[in-house]
C-alpha cells in the first residue's frame, strides 16, 4: 500500500494518545477530569424517547429516507429561530447548512479555503483536536498571542501583515476549549476591526459552548459584527442536547454556503436524517431554553465546587482561570513542571487530566493542564482535585 503524501502529516492528536494512556489505566476508581463530555445524567432521555417514537408512525417514514444535503428544512427553520433567541442574530435560512457536528464545519471550511502551505492562525492555546480536521489539507498552524481576553488584536494584525499566506483564523470566543475563557465585547470588536481590514481573510468562529453561560452577561458573537461575510459560524446541539446525535450547523455568506453544501454532498450526502428528525420533534415538543437553564445551574455548581477545591488544596504557585461557562478549567503550574510527565503520577493517584501541550500549535504549554468539571458528580470532583493536589504538591520545588 502506498498512502497519499498528505498522510505523512496525519498522525493522530496528542489528546488521542493521552486518551489511550488513560484508557490503559481505566478502573472504576479512576476519576477522569480529562474527559471533554457533558453529564449524561442531564441528557433529556425521556423527552428524546418521546420525540423518537412517533417517527416510526409517520406516513412514508421520511426520517428513515434520504433527505436534502442542506438538511431538514424544518430543522433549519428552528435553528434560525434559536439563533434569533439565543444569539440575537437574524440569520436567513438560506445561509444555514446542517452538519455532522461542529467538527464537520471545521472540515468543510478547511477544504473550501485551504491550499497546501496556507496558514491558519489560532489562539494559544486552542482546540488542536478540532484542527485535525484541517491537517489533511496540508496547511500550517501558527499561534497568535492570546491574553486573558482572547486573541490580541494588534498581534493578529502583525501576524496578518508579516506571515505570508494567512487564509483562515480559527477561534473559540465563548468558554474556549481548553481555557474556558470568553472574550469580552471590546476584544471582539477590536478583533473584527482588524479582520475587516483584510477582506480576503476568513474566520471560523467555533461556538459549541456559547449557550452554557452560567455567570455574567450575554456577549454577541463575532458573526454579529461581520459586515463583509468573513465569518463562518459553527453551532452545535452537542453540548446542549446530546453529542451522540451529531447534529450541528454552519452559517456562512451566500456564495460560500453553496460551496460548502456541494462539498458536503461529496463528504456524506447529508447528515443523519433520523437524528435531525429527532431534534426537530424534541424542539417542537420541549422548551430547549428551559433545559439549557438546568444545564447551566448544574454546571455552575460543579464548576464552583472544582474552583473551591482547587483553591483549598492546590499550592499557591498554581494559577487558575475561573470560567463563566462551558466545561473546562485551565490550570498553569510553574514552568519547570511538565504536565505530560506528571500525568503518570496522577494516574497512579487515580485521577486524569489533559496535559497542556495537547493544545498548543507550537509544542509549548508544557506547564498547563485542562480539567473538565461537567462529567463527574461534585463528590467525585472533590476527591479528584484532592488527589491531583497531592501530585502537584509533590512536584513543587
Ligand atoms: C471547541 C470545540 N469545537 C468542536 C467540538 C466538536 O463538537 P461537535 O460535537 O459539534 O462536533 C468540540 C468538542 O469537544 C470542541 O470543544
Amino acid at each position: 500500500m502506498i498512502l497519499a503524501e498528505r498522510m505523512q502529516r496525519v498522525k493522530g492528536s496528542e489528546i488521542r494518545s493521552v486518551g489511550k494512556k488513560i484508557a490503559a489505566r481505566n478502573s472504576a476508581d479512576l476519576i477522569k477530569l480529562s474527559a471533554g463530555i457533558p453529564d449524561e445524567a442531564l441528557f433529556p432521555a425521556e423527552e428524546l424517547k418521546a420525540a423518537t417514537l412517533p417517527l416510526f408512525d409517520e406516513p412514508l417514514l421520511p426520517s428513515l429516507q434520504y433527505g436534502l444535503t442542506k438538511g431538514d428544512t424544518r430543522l433549519i427553520h428552528l435553528i434560525a429561530e434559536r439563533m434569533k433567541q439565543a444569539e440575537r442574530m437574524e440569520i436567513p435560512e438560506k445561509n444555514i447548512l446542517i452538519t455532522t457536528g461542529c467538527q464537520q464545519g471545521i472540515s468543510l471550511s478547511s477544504v473550501a479555503l485551504l491550499d497546501r502551505g496556507d496558514v491558519v492562525l489560532v489562539e494559544k492555546p486552542t482546540y488542536m483536536d478540532g484542527l485535525n480536521a484541517s491537517i489533511p489539507y496540508e496547511c500550517r498552524f501558527i499561534g497568535v498571542e492570546t491574553d486573558d481576553d482572547g486573541m490580541v488584536a494588534e498581534a493578529l494584525e502583525t501576524a496578518q501583515r508579516t506571515i505570508p499566506r494567512v487564509k483562515m483564523i480559527y477561534v473559540i470566543p465563548n468558554f474556549q476549549n481548553p481555557t474556558g475563557k470568553a472574550w469580552p465585547l471590546k476584544r471582539r470588536r477590536e478583533f473584527m476591526d482588524v479582520v475587516q481590514k483584510f477582506p480576503d481573510l476568513m474566520v471560523v468562529e467555533d461556538n459549541p459552548y456559547g449557550e452554557l453561560r452560567f455567570r455574567g452577561e450575554f456577549i454577541p458573537s463575532l458573526k454579529s459584527f461581520d459586515t463583509l461575510g468573513q465569518v463562518i459560524y459553527l453551532g452545535s446541539f452537542s453540548k446542549v442536547l446530546s453529542p451522540g446525535l451529531r447534529v450541528a450547523w454552519v452559517v456562512a455568506h451566500d456564495d460560500l454556503i453553496e460551496k460548502l453544501e456541494i462539498l458536503k454532498e461529496g463528504f456524506d450526502l447529508q447528515s443523519n436524517q433520523f437524528a435531525q428528525s429527532q431534534v426537530v420533534n424534541y424542539l417542537l415538543q420541549n422548551d430547549l431554553t428551559a433545559h439549557v437553564e438546568k444545564l447551566r445551574a448544574a454546571y455552575k455548581e460543579k464548576c464552583d465546587t472544582m474552583l473551591r477545591e482547587i483553591k483549598r488544596t492546590f499550592p499557591p504557585e498554581a494559577k487558575v482561570i475561573e470560567p463563566d461557562g462551558g466545561m473546562f478549567i485551565w490550570v498553569s503550574l510553574p514552568e519547570y513542571i511538565n504536565t505530560s510527565d506528571m500525568l503518570a503520577e496522577a494516574l497512579d493517584a487515580g485521577v486524569s487530566y489533559i496535559p497542556g501541550i495537547s493544545f498548543f500549535a507550537d509544542g509549548r504549554g508544557t506547564n498547563g493542564l485542562r480539567l473538565n468539571f461537567t462529567s463527574n458528580s461534585c463528590e467525585r470532583i472533590k476527591l479528584g482535585i484532592e488527589r491531583l493536589a497531592g501530585v502537584v504538591k509533590k512536584n513543587i520545588r
